[in-house]
Order: structure tokens, then sequence, then C-alpha cells
């Protein structure tokens, strides 16, 4: 492999806490490797606008406590198309940039393999998402930060529901996955989550009114992932076919992606932006950074965006046993 003096960084897609310090970490430890940096703005739709600018270790000082990215983010639809990567692979040649690193999710991830298949750009991958969705990490960073956030909203709706005897439908982001209703669902003493993931035939919200609802408790909080009509979907059919139940939605929305990052994503974040460069020095190329039982590993960008993470079964298991 060429040997590299100059790299490109940036965010793209859904924005998630602790993609600052994944920021600083990539650059300062590029800069202390003699490397040049450049910071690339709006993700994919910046590269190929050419909105590019060189970073020194101070365009990352005091970011690392900031929700958000100092980047920006944005979802490209002209990169989805091979035009759209030739473009940006031509403004990467006109930085003479060696090799790219990119923090996003499943598309944004995905996008980065196509760029260095067509283009024969080696891509570092840094998982950054509060979905939690990527295969080979035990957690994306911004993850942690989302999860604390939506907990801290349930124990708020808990003292309402409380007060009026209420069933509440709380809607949570995830996408396609049930990370964040899951573990939000156990980590508030929620009565039910329902996700995605649960692929039986068994109607969840029968069995949550007649598993989780006795005499002695007169509210409950179901967590519902986002996905297949979410919380009001669910909120409708109690209304129709509970009717003696008074039902309330409450859709977390945004708020979910916002804030200062928890200890444990900047932790994260730093660890895995100092890996990528420790990845490009030993020549990887086109893989993501994961943390898979505190050890750290290089997962091939295909196998993390395709391959579907499971949920812990177990998981389920405590679910079903706290809420009696
Ligand atoms: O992937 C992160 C995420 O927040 C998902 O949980 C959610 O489905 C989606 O992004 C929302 O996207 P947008 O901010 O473009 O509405």
């Amino acid at each position: 492999m060429a040997k590299i003096e100059t790299i490109g960084i940036l965010t793209s897609g859904g924005d998630a806490p602790g993609m600052n310090a994944a920021i600083r970490a990539v650059t300062r430890a590029a800069i202390s490797n003699d490397w040049k940096v450049y910071g690339i703005y709006r993700g994919w739709e910046g590269l190929i606008n050419d909105e590019v600018k060189l970073f020194t270790t101070e365009s990352v000082s005091n970011i690392i406590q900031r929700g958000g990215t100092i980047l920006k983010t944005a979802r490209s639809d002209a990169f989805r198309t091979p035009e759209g990567r030739a473009v940006a692979a031509k403004t990467l040649k006109k930085y003479k940039i060696d090799a790219l690193v990119v923090i996003g999710g499943n598309g944004s991830l995905s996008g980065a393999e196509e760029l260095a298949h067509e283009h024969d750009i080696p891509v570092i991958g840094i998982p950054g998402t509060i979905d939690n969705d990527l295969y080979g990490t035990d957690s994306t960073i911004g993850y942690d930060t989302a999860l604390n956030t939506i907990v801290e909203c349930v124990d708020k709706i808990r003292d309402t529901a409380c007060s009026h005897n209420r069933i509440f439908f709380v809607e949570v982001m995830g996408r396609d996955a049930g990370f964040l209703a899951q573990n939000s669902a156990i980590a508030a003493g929620a009565e039910a989550a329902i996700i995605p993931e649960d692929k039986t035939d068994i109607d969840q919200l029968a069995t949550f009114i007649g598993h989780g609802i006795r005499k002695s408790k007169n509210s409950s909080i179901v967590i519902v992932s986002e996905k297949d009509g979410g919380a009001m979907h669910y909120a409708d059919r109690v209304r129709k076919e509970y009717p003696e139940y008074d039902v309330r939605v409450s859709i977390l929305g945004h708020l979910q992606r916002g804030g200062k990052p928890s200890a444990f994503d900047r932790i994260l974040a730093s660890r895995m932006g100092v890996a990528a460069i420790e990845a490009l020095k030993e020549g990887q190329r086109n893989v993501m950074i994961a943390i898979d039982q505190d050890q750290m590993r290089y997962i091939p960008i295909a196998k993390a965006v395709k391959i579907d993470k499971p949920i812990d079964p177990e998981l389920l298991t405590v679910q079903n046993t706290l809420s009696i």
C-alpha cells in the first residue's frame, strides 16, 4: 500500500453524541504521527461539494464534551450514485488525501465501502450511531448516551403515568434495531418492550395486556421501537381492543440524539479514533473499528453492515422475569 501522509475525516448520516470525541482522537493521533488531516464538512455531500478544511490540533480543542458533530453531517442522495462517488473521489485527489476515516452508521459505512472499491481508496470506518446496529462491536458511539437520555425521560413519564393510572406507549429510535428499546425498558423498569427482533407469532401487545398489568399495578410503561407503526399503532389497538384502559403516547424523537456524550461514549470514541490511525499504519483498509468484549478488532466493513447484530435472548428473559 502507498505510504500515507494525508487523511480526510468526515461524519455522515445521523449525528451521535461522541462523534466529536472521535474527530478529536483521529485528528490528534494522525497529527502525532506527522500526517496531515483534512476535515470534510457535511459528510459525503461536503466531499462532493469540496467543503474541506485543513485541521490542526486546535481545530479539535474543547469539543470532547459537545454533542452533535463539529464537522456537521448530511444524508446524501448524490453519493448513492456512481457519478456522485466519482466527484467525491476527485475531491480526495485534489487534496492528495491518501485515506479516509468515516464516522457513521450503516448507510454511511456502506457508502464508504463502495467508494473504496470503485476508486481504490483505503477507508477506515468508526461506528457512530445511537442505534447500535453494527455487527461485530459491542457498542457504537452514541448508543450509551442515547440510552441514558431515554431512561431519564421514561423516569419522568412514569411520574405522570402513576398519577393518572395510565398506560404509556413510549416510542424510541433505533431504525430496524431494538437495542435502545430493549435495554431502556430494562433500565427504566418498564412493563414491556416491543422490538422488531422479536419475530415470534406471539402478539406482543396481547401478551403484555395479559401478563404485564396486574391489579396492584395501576399504570404501565411499554417501550416501543419506532419500526412498523411504532407507539401510535399499539395505542390505537389498545383503544379499540381494550377500551377500559386510559392510554397515552410519547414519541421521544430527536432529543434522543442530542446532549453531552456520556463518559463511556467519550472513552469509546477516543479509543476507536486512535485505533483507526493504528489500523491505517498497519496497512488495514476497508475495515470498521470494533470493540468486542473489550478487545479491539477490525471487522471488514462489508460484514459489519450486512450481518444482522442479534439481541441477546437473555435480555428478553430478564425483561419478562422482572415485569410480572
Ligand atoms: O440512525 C439514527 C437515527 O436516529 C435512527 O434511529 C432514526 O430512525 C433516524 O436516524 C432518523 O433520521 P433523521 O434524523 O434523518 O430523521
